[in-house]
């Protein structure tokens, strides 16, 4: 199966993404690192080594990361969407992790997973880049080891944390710049327009929950987040979005992508985080090239619903 490291911030999504790779029969996941994101870097740890003990997945080796993003000296949280634990408030209710935190920093983790693996690994971020672009320009060595880097993040139409951004490329956008724009690795986007349309109801959580002990501990998860969905959505379910991207991680083609320029604004202003993903005909993009066209991005556009909210479960 592919071999797969997962970056993250959990974050009840993120959770799920985890759980999905934890359990899935198609995947080798070598390594989880950890990012501060959706709550500081001391509980997205902590979560991330408790979903990895609910799944009996103590055989997979997790390293924290970045506290911070790369410029900004202060992280902002998303408190509001996962509660103040990052997982509803609810963490505790998971199994403590038995297998120690790695004594090394997650680019450290990183950079020994790529040198060891016998095959190039897929990195699945899904939260922010901070950790990544770290890796990247610490370890240029280690590029030709990365099969691809699917990302969560960006939107094509409205943000989610500001009008123009979405939440893991707003908490880093530099980062997120030097990751997508960089050119050296191949890069998946899952923005969160598709993740939207990949929402789950309350059939998809009540079959969930029935499915076994694992499926009900994720479920309890969600009452917090559900109330944030609630508000963003107007109906009763949520948006798995790190879960998607994990998919595609997982079974490369569950979602269709369309090669095209991405670029992340940096600036500190109104758009600050917001991807520039140019979606116009090629001929006419290539027409009017400008020196700040982006670098060739592969960006999910489209998926089928059925199949893929079935494989989540499943
Ligand atoms: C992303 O932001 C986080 O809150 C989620 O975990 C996901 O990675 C969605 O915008
Ligand atoms: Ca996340």
């Amino acid at each position: 199966g592919t071999k797969l490291i997962i970056d993250t911030d959990p974050g009840v999504d993120d959770a799920f993404a985890i759980a999905l790779a934890a359990l899935s029969e198609d995947v080798d996941l070598l390594g989880v690192t950890t990012v501060f994101g959706n709550v500081g870097i001391d509980a997205t740890t902590r979560n991330a080594r408790r979903v990895l003990a609910l799944c009996k997945r103590g055989d997979v080796p997790v390293a924290e990361g970045a506290a911070r993003p790369l410029v900004h000296v202060h992280p902002h949280v998303a408190k509001y969407a996962h509660g103040l634990d990052g997982l509803s408030g609810r963490s505790a209710a998971l199994p403590e992790a038995e297998r120690p935190l790695e004594p090394g920093g997650a680019v450290w983790l990183l950079s020994r997973l790529l040198e060891s693996s016998d095959e190039p690994v897929t990195i699945a971020p899904i939260g922010p880049l901070t950790n990544i672009a770290t890796l990247l320009s610490a370890r240029p060595d280690l590029h030709h080891r990365i099969a691809r880097i699917v990302v969560m993040g960006g939107a094509l139409g409205h943000g989610n944390t500001s009008a123009a951004a979405e939440f893991n490329i707003w908490s880093d956008p530099e980062a997120a710049q030097r990751v997508l724009g960089g050119g050296e690795v191949p890069c998946v986007l899952v923005p969160m327009d598709l993740t939207y349309r990949c929402a789950v109801g309350r059939e998809w959580l009540d079959a969930l929950a029935a499915s076994g002990p694992v499926g009900a501990a994720l479920t309890a998860l969600t009452p917090d987040y559900l109330a944030h969905y609630r508000k963003a959505l107007g109906w009763d379910g949520m948006v798995v979005h790190d879960a998607v991207a994990v998919a595609e991680a997982i079974r490369p083609g569950v979602l269709r992508t369309e090669a095209v320029p991405v670029s992340v604004e940096t600036s500190f202003g109104p758009a600050r985080g917001a991807t520039v993903v140019d979606q116009r005909r090629p001929e006419l993009r290539a027409e009017t090239e400008v020196p700040e066209g982006g670098n060739t991005v592969n960006v999910a556009v489209d998926t089928d619903l059925d199949m893929l909210r079935a494989f989540l479960l499943e």
